[in-house]
């Protein structure tokens, strides 16, 4: 074996992970490439096609000495004998499974690629999140027609965005899925001496196949459970005079269900949750598990009922119509400090504003080049700004969706003066001071309170 690693798919997955396992493995040489030649020359230039907290650090302190991006994936499957496959694997909008299933059309071509090209025994890692026992189909493709052997490991990601490199530098575990027999250990074996080299040995977990690609699609599904249990004790709390912030912090703090991911919200967003519970469902649905599909199912309707819910308090405070009233949208990120806006709930809150008719200002530091294309033809009904200052002139309220610390500390005596009253705050975050914006004159209605 060399000790050579590719990754194929420069996204989210793979730009940052092979820097990280770059900038802790000097001895190997680390490539990752992609059909997208934009996106391969963007991580070659100072501009990175994804922002991300460190990353840029990172890949300059490695870039042309053991990390390389390149477009020449026939290359680097003959180069490498670890080969990563991170390619995109979005849920399926076409033919059976549409709206559930993931579509494995990219993660099949890749294999049929590595296949084609492979000069010698391979380990091949699901990098790409899958659905359970989808090695089982890639051995199979891998199998066809070579004299090689290809192992087929599966090791999930479990970073997030906007701390993606602390997640890798620090990560809670390393999951390394594999075939039980002696080969296999020996690839679980080869992939965790990458990951060895900084990662503490109690931390590497290695378990067979299954798990490890169902254990993916499990705790996403247990984290964005946690966000739809917490919001929808939300709407209670607004009925009982509850306040869901202090229920949450009382619930938290007994150690057996601990105090993270219970911040209530306008619902989850990013690439991740929606489409992988939706996977599950789908995989559970084809098992016959019918209940079991229905539960998981519920995570995701509560979520879009958080939305709806969300943008019926507004209508409802604002004198039950919004018709050409100006309303600032804060934050169209799916979460503070990433431009990333797929599945951002600001995107069907802002549709649902559209309808009714409300002239919308949207403004976010970093993710206002996706208003466009996730809008498609709602787009030409809003307008955009970076400055939220301008946003807010003349408007009559301010929506937040995205947690951004900067919308913590605007001049908000400023921001007052410069609105119609009376001037709205609807806090979708709870993340401002209620108290100092009342007092300012604001009325302010936050989630759960
Ligand atoms: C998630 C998982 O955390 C990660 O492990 C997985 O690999 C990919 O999916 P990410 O999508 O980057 O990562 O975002 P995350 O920080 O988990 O937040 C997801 C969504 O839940 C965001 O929209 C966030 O605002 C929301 N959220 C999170 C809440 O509404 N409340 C919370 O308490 C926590
Ligand atoms: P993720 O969030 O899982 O990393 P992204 O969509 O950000 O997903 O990235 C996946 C990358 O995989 C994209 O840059 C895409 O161009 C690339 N890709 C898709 N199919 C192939 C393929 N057959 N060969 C190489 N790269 C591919």
């Amino acid at each position: 074996m060399n000790r050579s690693i590719c990754c194929i798919g420069a996204g989210y997955i793979g730009g940052p992970t092979m820097a990280v396992i770059a900038d802790h493995n000097h001895d190997r040489k680390v490539i990752v490439v992609d059909i997208n030649k934009e996106r391969i020359a963007a991580w070659n230039s100072d501009k990175m096609p994804i922002f991300e907290p460190g990353l840029d650090e990172v890949v300059k302190r490695r870039r042309g000495k053991n990390l390389f991006f390149s477009t020449d994936i026939e290359g680097a499957i003959k180069e490498c004998d670890i080969i990563f496959v991170g390619v995109n694997t979005p849920t399926k909008t076409f033919g059976r499974g549409s709206g559930c299933a993931s579509d494995l059309q990219y993660w099949e071509a890749t294999a049929r690629n590595i296949v084609k090209v492979a000069n010698g025994n391979k380990i091949v890692v699901e990098k790409s999140t899958l659905p359970v026992r989808t090695a089982e189909a890639m051995e199979r493709i891998l199998s066809q027609h070579s004299q090689f052997r290809f192992d087929v490991l599966s090791n999930p990601e479990f970073l997030a965005e906007g701390t993606a490199i602390n997640d890798l530098e620090q990560p809670d575990r390393v999951l390394i899925g594999g075939h039980q027999t002696p080969e296999g250990l020996a690839a679980i074996q080869a992939l965790s001496a990458v990951y060895g080299t900084w990662v503490p040995k109690e931390r590497i977990l290695t378990t067979n196949l299954w798990s490890s690609e169902l254990s993916k699609l499990a705790a996403n599904a247990f984290l964005a459970q946690r966000v739809s249990s917490i919001n929808s004790l939300s709407a209670l709390c607004e009925e009982t005079g509850a306040d869901v912030e202090e229920v949450a912090r009382a619930v938290g703090m007994d150690r057996r269900v601990g105090p993270h991911f219970l911040k209530t919200g306008p619902g989850f967003g990013g690439s991740c949750f929606k489409k992988d519970i939706l996977n599950l469902v789908y995989i559970c649905e084809s098992y016959g598990l019918t209940e079991v599909a229905e539960y998981w199912r519920q995570v995701v309707a509560i979520n879009d009922y958080q939305q709806q819910r969300l943008v019926g308090g507004i209508i409802r405070t604002m004198f039950n119509t919004l018709a050409n009233k100006k309303v600032a949208v804060f934050g169209f990120a799916f979460k503070a400090n990433t431009s990333d806006t797929r599945e951002s709930p600001a995107i069907a809150i802002t549709k649902m504003l559209v309808e009714e008719h409300a002239q919308i200002v949207i403004t976010d530091p970093k993710a206002l080049v996706h208003v466009k294309e996730d809008l498609g033809p709602d787009a030409d009904k809003v307008q955009t700004t970076a400055d939220p200052y301008a946003a807010v002139q003349d408007a009559d309220a301010i929506i937040l969706l995205t947690d951004w610390a900067e919308y913590k500390t605007l001049d908000y005596k400023r921001i007052y003066a410069s609105m119609r009253k009376p001037a709205f705050v609807f806090d979708g975050r709870n993340i401002l001071d209620h108290a100092a914006l009342r007092a300012l004159g604001f009325e302010v209605k936050g989630m759960g309170k």
